[in-house]
């Protein structure tokens, strides 16, 4: 086994082990491509989840969250393209008749990416590299194409219309932008966001959450005046933000450069009110993540990569050893007009704005985020083996918990003073849980083992002078506080202070 698929293989364990994520219908043998999230797999992906919330649908007073069915009549497919276009590569085996994604197969045995390559291209490829299939060493018949929806019948008998799951949550905000547009008093840029479930029959769904056959997306669909795209309001405060670029330019030197916004709209081209939006994605993931800017990186598609809806298309990606590399987490999408003139023109219906006396169809900046795969990034990003113990240095803000709560010992008053302390800070807004068994040593280890950053215990000193210890998950390292101040310490240790800071050491 490689070095990648052996980490796959301890994140996989790890996460079962502990209660975060395992596939579906384990006990029938599991179904690839889809995945559970048990008890702290959900808490760290509602943290998640909460934290996209805040920080994207709060960048604008206009923009709100939505939630649509998942499920689509097919002409709204046929109006956004899907029906056409939203396909893979595939060869099959003339032997075993196994399909294949055709530019898969290539990559595993040329080391090389082919996405974006035609069938014609990837089958000439294959003929010159006499590659063979995998399985049984059969020849791979001519290329073609599979639409990667899941198909529905939706009612019965003479009713039974034909309906698709949704690939991508976006259309449910293009079905209801209209009516939005209506009752939002008319006003622009209008940022819809939506958190849901998209479906895709991926031929080789694979690495565990990161390609998937039903996932979780985090979309904010923003609607805005095209005339208007080189500009943006708060364009100031973002104009020395140094982005970091890796342009199609780069690719054979493999080299990231670090460019500012202004830079980025001056010397690059590209727009104003894409750049602005790719700074505050860098900030997500470097600010409020915390996560080290060295293995983030914003790649541009070429134009046969782009998807084809896409104007502009940049992929965000993470360096994530188990897959051997840069990896994309989420996307930053210029669609035009694409999708509002589709469903304009299929429906029937007008998509058209009239604000200041202009009348037009309005362009759409897709912010697309796999919730699934930011999951298994942070996931491998927090796990680290050292010498006594393993520990998940999730960062604080969407670990499963925010503390752990402990009496010393479960006798002498302990336990009841630490339940004390345990609803305490449950009122007070935090998720703590709380644990009596085993030695603190012990205890310690759990939620190391489990990511959560604080422990508090309540100690022989606490029942006197109302003083408890935090330890620190990284460095663990305690400071002792009052228990009035706890909230107000704890608040600011998960915002990221260092515990030192925020009370008395403790030997
Ligand atoms: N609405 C645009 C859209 O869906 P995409 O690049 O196809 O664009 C957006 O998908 C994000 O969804 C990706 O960056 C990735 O994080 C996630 N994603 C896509 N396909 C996935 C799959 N099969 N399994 C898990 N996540 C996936």
């Amino acid at each position: 086994m490689n070095k990648q698929k052996e980490r796959q293989e301890k994140i996989l364990d790890i996460a079962k082990r502990r209660g975060f994520f395992w596939q579906t219908a384990d006990i029938y043998g599991g179904v690839a491509g889809f995945y559970d999230y048990a008890h702290l797999g959900c808490a760290l992906k509602r943290k998640w989840e909460n934290l996209w919330r805040d920080f994207f649908i709060g960048l604008n007073d206009n923009f709100y969250e939505i939630e649509t069915c998942v499920m689509m009549p097919e002409a709204v497919f046929r109006a956004s393209g899907h029906l056409k276009s939203f396909v893979d590569p595939v060869v099959k085996c003339s032997k075993c008749k196994t399909i294949f994604r055709a530019d898969h197969i290539i990559k595993s045995v040329l080391k090389k990416d082919y996405e974006g390559f035609s069938p014609e291209e990837l089958m000439k490829i294959i003929k010159e590299h006499n590659i063979v299939c995998p399985g049984c060493g059969g020849r791979f018949e001519e290329a073609g194409v599979l639409n990667m929806m899941f198909p529905v019948d939706v009612g019965t008998g003479k009713e039974t219309r034909k309906a698709y799951l949704l690939p991508e949550t976006a259309q449910g905000a293009y079905l209801n932008f209209k009516q939005e547009f209506e009752c939002l008093r008319k006003k622009f840029p209008l940022g819809l966001a939506i958190i849901g479930k998209a479906f895709r029959n991926e031929i080789s769904p694979r690495n565990v959450l990161i390609r998937m056959r039903e996932f979780t997306q985090a979309e904010l669909q923003i609607f805005f005046n095209p005339k208007k795209i080189n500009e943006h309001p708060d364009f100031e405060s973002v104009k020395e933000f140094k982005l970091r670029l890796f342009p199609v330019a780069n690719r054979e030197k493999n080299e990231i450069m670090e460019v500012s916004c202004e830079d980025a709209v001056n010397k690059l081209g590209l727009p104003k009110f894409y750049v602005y939006h790719m700074a505050k994605i860098q900030e997500f993931y470097t600010k409020v993540l915390g996560l080290s800017k060295d293995i983030f990186r914003f790649k541009e598609l070429s134009e046969e990569e782009r998807a084809f809806y896409n104007k502009y298309h940049w992929d965000i990606e993470l360096f994530l050893e188990s897959l051997d590399g840069f990896k994309e987490v989420a996307g930053i999408h210029y669609r035009t007009d694409h999708d509002l003139s589709g469903h304009q023109k299929v429906s029937g219906q007008s998509m058209e704005v009239n604000i200041d006396g202009e009348t037009f169809v309005p362009h759409v900046l897709e912010l697309s985020f796999g919730v699934d795969r930011n999951i298994y990034a942070l996931f491998e990003l927090a796990l680290k083996e050292e010498e006594e113990r393993i520990v998940l240095v999730f960062p604080r803000l969407v670990s499963p918990y925010d503390a752990g709560v402990f009496p010393l010992v479960s006798k002498d008053r302990l336990p009841e003073k630490a339940k004390e302390v345990f609803r305490f800070l449950k009122e007070s807004g935090f998720s703590v849980f709380y644990d009596e068994t085993g030695s603190i040593g012990r205890r310690y280890r759990r939620i190391d083992e489990v990511g959560v950053p604080a422990g508090i215990t309540i100690d022989y000193e606490s029942l006197e002078d109302e003083t408890v210890t935090i330890r620190d998950r990284d460095s663990m390292k305690q400071i002792r506080v009052s228990i009035s101040e706890l909230p107000v310490v704890l608040r600011r240790f998960l915002a990221g202070e260092s515990l030192g800071k925020l009370g008395k050491p403790v030997n």
